[in-house]
C-alpha cells in the first residue's frame, strides 16, 4: 500500500500514522511517501507568503516536488492520499503529485482512498480531487474528513492564528486550532476496517470500504457558503495571478484588496448567511438533509460498525 501525505503542524502526520498502524502491524507492507516541496512552504507561514499562495492554490499551479522516495516501477494494490486544504482548493504538495508523470503512473487503474484533515471546509478541494484522480485513472473507493470541531466563526480566528504563529491553544474562551486529540486517536478505525478489508482483496471491488465508520459528516450550511466562496475564489485568483506570479510585487496591491475583501466576507456574509440558514432551516431542512447525503458519498456518516472497529 502507497499512502501519501504532507503536514506542516504534523497534524495530517499524526492522522496518518494512525491509519496505517493497524495495517502495518498486521502484516501489510505500508510505503509512507512524504512529499517534500522543491522549495518548502514555511511553517508558520510569514503573513505574506500566506495570502500570496492564494492564485496558485485554486488555480492548481503547483510548484515542483522533490523526486519521490520510491523505485522507478514500484506497483501498489491501493494508494492513501492524505492531503489538507488550501483556499478550498487541495494543499499545493497534493496537486503538483496528482498532477505529476510519476504521481499519475502511480494511480492508474488503481484503487485510491483520499483523507482530508482542515478547518472545515473541504468540498470544493475534494471535487479537485476527484478530478484529479480520474484524470490519472485512479478509482476513488473512500474518503475520510477531519474537521476542527469549533464554531465555524472562532476557527476563522483560531486557524489563522494557528497557521500564521504556530500557536495552537485556546485563548480568550477560544476552543484550541485543530482535529480535536480524541478524533485523531480515533482514526484507527479507519486502519483496522481497511485490514480486514484487504484481507479478503475487498479493494479489488468497487464497492466503498470505510461506510459505517462515520467518516464524513457534511454540514450542509457551510456547504452553501463554501460554494460562494469557491465562486468568488475563482474570479479573485484569475485576477491576482494575470498582474503577476508567485512572489512578484506587482501583484501585491491586488492581493491587498483581496485580503480586504476576505475579511470583510467574514466579517458580514458570513454570519448573515449562517443566520438566514438557520431562520430558514425549517423550510429548507429536507433539501438540505438530501444535499447533506449527496455530499457524504461514498463513504457516509453512518456509524453502524464504529463498535466494531472502535478500539
Ligand atoms: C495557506 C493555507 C490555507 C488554508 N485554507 C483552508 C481552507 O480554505 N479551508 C480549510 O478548511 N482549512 C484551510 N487551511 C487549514 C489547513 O487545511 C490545515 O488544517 C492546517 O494548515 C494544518 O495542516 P497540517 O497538517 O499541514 O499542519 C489552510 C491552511 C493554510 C496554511
Amino acid at each position: 500500500m502507497l499512502v501519501v501525505t504532507f503536514s506542516q503542524s504534523g497534524q495530517l502526520a499524526e492522522i496518518t500514522g494512525k491509519i496505517s498502524a493497524p495495517l502495518s502491524a498486521a502484516g501489510h507492507r505500508v510505503h509512507l511517501e512524504v512529499l517534500k516541496p522543491r522549495t518548502p512552504f514555511p511553517f508558520p507561514w510569514p503573513f505574506v507568503d500566506f495570502i500570496d499562495a492564494f492564485p496558485e492554490c485554486v488555480l492548481r499551479e503547483a510548484p515542483p516536488l522533490q523526486p519521490l522516495n520510491l523505485p522507478a516501477d514500484s506497483d501498489f494494490d491501493l494508494i492513501i492520499l492524505c492531503y489538507q486544504v488550501w483556499y478550498l482548493a487541495p494543499a499545493l504538495p497534493m496537486t503538483a503529485f496528482l498532477q505529476s508523470a510519476e504521481g499519475q503512473r502511480l494511480l492508474k487503474g488503481k484503487p485510491v482512498i483520499t483523507v482530508v484533515a482542515c478547518r472545515n471546509m473541504w468540498l470544493s478541494a475534494q471535487a479537485a480531487m476527484r478530478e484529479m484522480i480520474a484524470d490519472a485513472g485512479g478509482r476513488l473507493l473512500d474518503h475520510i474528513a477531519f474537521t476542527d470541531r469549533g464554531h465555524p466563526l472562532a476557527t476563522f480566528i483560531t486557524t489563522p492564528r494557528w497557521v500564521l504563529t504556530g500557536r495552537r491553544n485556546g485563548f480568550w474562551g477560544l476552543p484550541a486550532a485543530g482535529v480535536a486529540p480524541d478524533e485523531i486517536a480515533g482514526a484507527r478505525r479507519f486502519g483496522r476496517a481497511l485490514t480486514e478489508a484487504l484481507d479478503q482483496d475487498l479493494e479489488r471491488g468497487s464497492a466503498p470500504l470505510l461506510r459505517g465508520l462515520r467518516a464524513v459528516t457534511v454540514n450542509p450550511r457551510l456547504a452553501i457558503s463554501e460554494r460562494a466562496g469557491r465562486r468568488a475564489f475563482g474570479v479573485w485568483s484569475r485576477l491576482i495571478r494575470a498582474a503577476g506570479k508567485r512572489g512578484q510585487w506587482r501583484r501585491r496591491p491586488l492581493l491587498l484588496v483581496f485580503l480586504i475583501y476576505l475579511i470583510a466576507m467574514i466579517i458580514t456574509v458570513v454570519p448573515l448567511s449562517l443566520l438566514l440558514q438557520w431562520l430558514l432551516s425549517p423550510l429548507l431542512s429536507s433539501r438540505l438533509n438530501v444535499l447533506k447525503a449527496e455530499l457524504e458519498q461514498p463513504s457516509g456518516s453512518d456509524d453502524f460498525n464504529l463498535e466494531k472497529y472502535a478500539s
